[in-house]
């Protein structure tokens, strides 16, 4: 037997407790507590309580960070106050860079495509650090508030690369990467090249790409052609909800979020307040989550006889009371387990059974903990030269007002004025009437012919912000540079 593995493991709020316990309890009946030792620690409501604003005791951080695994029921989010949710800031602390959600069409469980048919057995890879969900927000002006959208090389790389290797693993023959790069040529653009030149190193993987929006639209009217897709993490929240409604919603939607030191499985759904303590919620979600992770960690075996034991549960009509032929008795959470218990061993009939690999041993190796947060790079040494700056600024003026005004403090400078847009949209030099505009504006200032691009650093674009500052209400600022020879902006709607 290999040595014995520690698996962090938060019961969470409201039904967390219930379907958790129900979870252990199978897993233990599989023999899975041979390899693992479930470690609880505190996290959720109780500790928030008592006025932790993160959620979780130091005792519970450093057990999940000895451990490397968390196992997690779901957590109740505070209204008001300072709590933030415990999912985000776990998987922000702890650089679970991807989150990997499966969908199955699962026996039992009515569809629509089911009702058709057509068998589903796909899976969405969603970054999960970046993009928005950065909360970078500021007011800027009486009318305008902005959420900056962050998009790194490195972040689309780890994720693309977990998303193949992923695939790679699981015999998946095709992924697709979802995006916006139609609009956001830069972001989304950065997010899609990146795929590409991952993709390099996986050519038995057939991969495409697809606009978000299509995307959406194909997964609604043709689900069995996708294999897995990997989407930016805004657009991959809403589209693996999505997915999740294909097979019969969140309870049947299981959730893993990886990082190369810690990951965190979990139910998707929440705490369901409505039904907690009553011994009827379905753990379905939460086990089909803990078999991710037991298959994180080798334990094939394990997860496959317990997954067919499901599969065959749901194909016999034992159901919750929130799924499944509701003109037959539905069970408890216990007596839902409980059946699943006693088909182990069993496989199901309808739908294809999962093959059950020889035993083997556990794999899961902790990574040595790093001194101090990492930097992690992708593009080095790009000679980058300073060609403008574009100056954001709080100002009710006409855009041609704002043009004089601009015009006259550039005049003794390297730059001239060469763009106003508001809203993306440009509004002077050329613009149209039917343009509304607010109090916000970006002005766009670039070297004056005859001035060597990258001549000057930073500093006399800094000097022209300062001195517009002397009469306007400066908001922020952003320099105008080439990388190797590239534009590293984008041109306004219009332009
Ligand atoms: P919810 O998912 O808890 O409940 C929505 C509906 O689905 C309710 O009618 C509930 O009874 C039902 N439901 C959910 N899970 C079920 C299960 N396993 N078995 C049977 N029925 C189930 O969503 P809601 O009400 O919006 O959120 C309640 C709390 O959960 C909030 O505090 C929210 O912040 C938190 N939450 C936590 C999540 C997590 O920890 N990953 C995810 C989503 C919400």
């Amino acid at each position: 037997m290999s040595q014995t593995l520690q698996i962090a493991v938060a019961k969470g709020d409201g039904i967390g407790p219930e379907i958790m316990d129900a979870t252990l309890d199978l897993f233990a009946a599989a023999g899975v507590s041979n390899f693992v030792h479930f470690r609880e620690v505190e996290m959720g409501a109780s500790v928030f309580a008592k006025g932790n604003s993160r959620g979780m005791s130091d005792d519970a951080v450093r057990v999940v960070e000895d451990s490397g695994i968390l196992f997690k029921g779901p957590m109740e989010t505070p209204k008001g106050g300072g709590g933030k949710s415990i999912n985000v800031t776990a998987r922000k602390m702890w650089n679970a860079f991807a989150n990997f959600r499966t969908f199955k069409t699962l026996p039992g469980v009515e569809t629509v495509y089911s009702k058709a048919g057509i068998y589903l057995e796909f899976s969405v890879v969603r970054e999960n650090i970046e993009d928005t969900y950065g909360g970078v927000e500021h007011r800027l002006s009486n009318d305008m508030i902005q959420c900056k959208r962050l998009i790194s090389a490195p972040g689309c790389d780890e994720v693309h690369r977990f998303a193949f290797q992923t695939a790679r693993k699981l015999g998946v023959k095709k992924i697709h990467c979802g995006h916006k790069a139609n609009i956001m040529k830069m972001t989304d653009g950065l997010f899609l090249e990146r795929f590409k030149v991952t993709g390099r190193d996986f050519p038995e993987i057939e991969q495409g790409d697809v606009i978000v929006d299509a995307l959406c639209m194909n997964l609604v009217v043709k689900p069995q052609q996708h294999g897995m897709i990997v989407l930016p993490n805004l657009q991959g929240d809403i589209v693996s909800d999505l997915c999740a409604g294909l097979v019969g919603g969140l309870g049947f939607a299981p959730s893993a979020n990886i990082g190369n030191h810690i990951s965190i499985f979990e139910a998707v759904h929440g705490t369901a307040p409505d039904i907690a303590g009553r011994g009827i919620a379905n753990p379905t979600s939460l086990i089909l989550s803990g078999l991710m992770m037991l298959r994180h960690i080798c334990l094939n075996k394990e997860a496959a006889t317990l997954e067919n034991a499901l599969l065959a549960t749901l194909e016999s009509g034992i159901h919750t009371g929130d799924f499944g032929d509701k003109s037959k008795p539905s069970v408890g959470t216990k007596d839902f387990t409980a059946a699943i218990k006693n088909n182990l061993g069993n496989k199901p009939k309808t739908v294809p059974a999962v093959e059950v690999p020889a035993a083997g041993e556990t794999c899961f190796v902790r990574a040595p903990k790093p001194a101090g947060p990492q930097v992690i790079r992708t593009f080095k040494n790009l000679v980058t030269q300073v060609v403008g700056c574009d100056i954001y600024l709080d100002s009710p003026l006409s855009p041609l007002a704002l043009a004089e005004e601009m015009q006259r403090a550039c005049s003794d400078t390297p730059f001239k004025l060469t763009l106003i847009s508001n809203r993306g949209t440009q509004v002077w030099p050329t613009g149209s009437v039917y343009t509304e505009c607010v109090d916000y504006y970006r002005v766009r200032f670039e070297i004056k012919e005859g001035v060597t691009p990258g001549a000057f650093g930073q500093s006399r674009c800094v000097a022209l912000m300062d001195k517009i500052a002397e009469s306007f209400t400066v908001c922020s600022y952003e320099l105008l540079r080439t990388f190797d020879g590239v534009k590293g902006y984008s041109l306004a709607q219009g332009q």
